[in-house]
């Protein structure tokens, strides 16, 4: 395709080095709407007469007809899915291909294919995520009574329910859908027209080829058209949160599921055995999930470090943003597909749950709040109070509310038998009803409004 200028062809390892059809060939729909969008634009502007144009767009349908049908060859003389496709073009049509390059350079090309396939790709995460949410939602309201140990320091702290906990990745989810939501809207500018870095002196349209190709306008500067991968990064910053926070679920599921805990158990579907040790049930996805977020961050890193010192505008090390992108893509998909066959198919145990939560002295904080309402005794001295009355229970090996009356009573008299309505895991989460706290009665309110965001049955 550039060969006019050169007496000898490339070595064999500048062949290698230099192509990268190995895996830009996923842009080749991207690649084929972009030409036939140039295409009838150069046709309608009367830069390219309209029978070869009509020649153009009969052999674009019949490369992606092969394309579609055999795959995409890997011929590394052709270096990359642009050449690739002109140059199949040319077989089918003859000298009319040659004309499609006209006003265009593989720089606006290359970005405008990008683009597109990363739009789609936000796309798909976007419908992934909503799926997650719908199965959190689900669940949490199958669970918003369900009492658990709310922990700090992954130690129990108070009670809260299932409900709320899942409902708290809900939100999470909400968050990283505005942000690959706001990484779609800046996206969605056409690069193509740009050329190679300076525009073209041919007559184009570029208002034309956006609009044909689902952008909502063409970018302003052509050096920054052709240099700017921001799209990508919005991408896989969006990404590397995204599934951070998968990786915080999926590291509470393999807690969850360890037998001291024993609060779930993963359906055989979603657990692994192991070769020697009969017994075993490993939570081998959730583990995945947790080490793919540490590869999606890795390609945010790699196209990081790639862009930092690129000067404008274009430079070959701006071929290194799609094996990451891809990769980050590949991924999350998984991720959240596996995620949300796990939150659907999860069995929480809810003798289990309860039991901890008893048993970690987690209502201590509505004992002492019970001093501070009903005996008005301050509530640095409620604190101390309790802290003796723990220590007591702790002690006896038995669960706050197992207390003899006469005990507590020693500690303090002026409580009495009214103190046991206030240490039941039951009465701590239901006290907790201030906007956004564990009572069921919010966390149903929360779930309801989460599905009619969702748009739920
Ligand atoms: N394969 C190249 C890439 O992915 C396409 C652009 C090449 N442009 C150039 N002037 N060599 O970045």
């Amino acid at each position: 395709m550039w060969g006019g200028r050169f007496a000898e062809g490339p070595a064999a390892i500048m062949r290698e080095i230099n192509a990268s059809i190995p895996f830009d060939k996923r842009l080749w729909r991207q690649d084929i709407a972009g030409s036939r969008a140039h295409a009838t634009m150069l046709g309608a502007q009367g830069i390219v007469a309209e029978g070869d144009v009509a020649a153009i767009l009969g052999g674009l349908d019949a490369v992606e007809a092969d394309y579609a049908a055999n795959g995409v060859d890997e011929d590394l003389a052709l270096e990359d899915i642009h050449m690739a496709t002109e140059s199949r073009l040319a077989d089918k049509i003859g000298a009319a291909a040659g004309r499609l390059h006209t006003a265009r350079s593989r720089n606006d090309q290359v970005a405008t294919d990008f683009r597109l396939w990363v739009r789609d790709a936000i796309d798909s995460v976007e419908a992934g995520l909503k799926a997650l949410q719908v199965a959190l939602v689900t669940r949490a309201g199958e669970q918003a009574e369900a009492v658990m140990p709310g922990f700090t320091h992954l130690q129990v702290a108070q009670p809260v329910t299932m409900g709320h906990h899942l409902m708290a990745y809900y939100e999470m989810i909400a968050r990283d859908r505005d942000r690959f939501a706001a990484a779609r809207k800046r996206l969605n500018r056409c690069p193509l027209g740009a050329a190679a870095l300076a525009g073209t002196g041919f007559p184009i349209d570029r208002q034309a080829t956006a609009t044909a190709l689902g952008f909502d306008s063409p970018t302003d500067n052509s050096l920054d058209s052709v240099s700017d991968r921001d799209f990508a990064l919005d991408y896989l910053m969006a990404a590397a949160q995204a599934s951070l926070h998968l990786s915080r679920l999926a590291e509470e599921i393999v807690i969850w599921a360890s037998q001291p805990y024993g609060f779930v158990t993963l359906p055989d579907a979603y657990s692994t055995g192991s070769s020697i040790m009969p017994q075993k049930r490993n939570p081998d996805a959730a583990e995945l999930v947790r080490g793919h977020s540490g590869r999606i961050t890795g390609c945010l890193v790699a196209l990081m470090v790639t862009m930092k010192g690129l000067p404008l505008a274009y430079s070959k090390d701006m071929q290194d943003d799609k094996p990451p992108l891809f990769e980050a893509h590949d991924l999350l998909a998984l991720s959240i597909a596996a995620m949300t066959g796990m939150i659907e198919t999860i069995g929480f145990r809810a003798d289990r749950m309860r039991g901890a939560a008893e048993a970690g002295y987690s209502t201590a904080t509505d004992l002492a709040d019970w001093l501070v309402r009903v005996a008005d005794i301050p509530f640095r001295e409620a604190h101390h109070i309790t802290g003796t009355i723990v220590r007591m229970a702790e002690r006896e090996g038995v669960a706050l509310g197992k207390l003899p009356l006469e005990a507590m009573t020693a500690v303090d008299p002026r409580i009495d038998d009214r103190i046991f309505s206030a240490l039941s895991v039951d009465a701590s989460v239901a006290a907790r009803a201030s906007h956004g706290g564990t009572a069921p009665s919010e966390v149903r309110k929360r779930v309801a409004q989460a599905r009619a965001a969702l748009e739920m049955a």
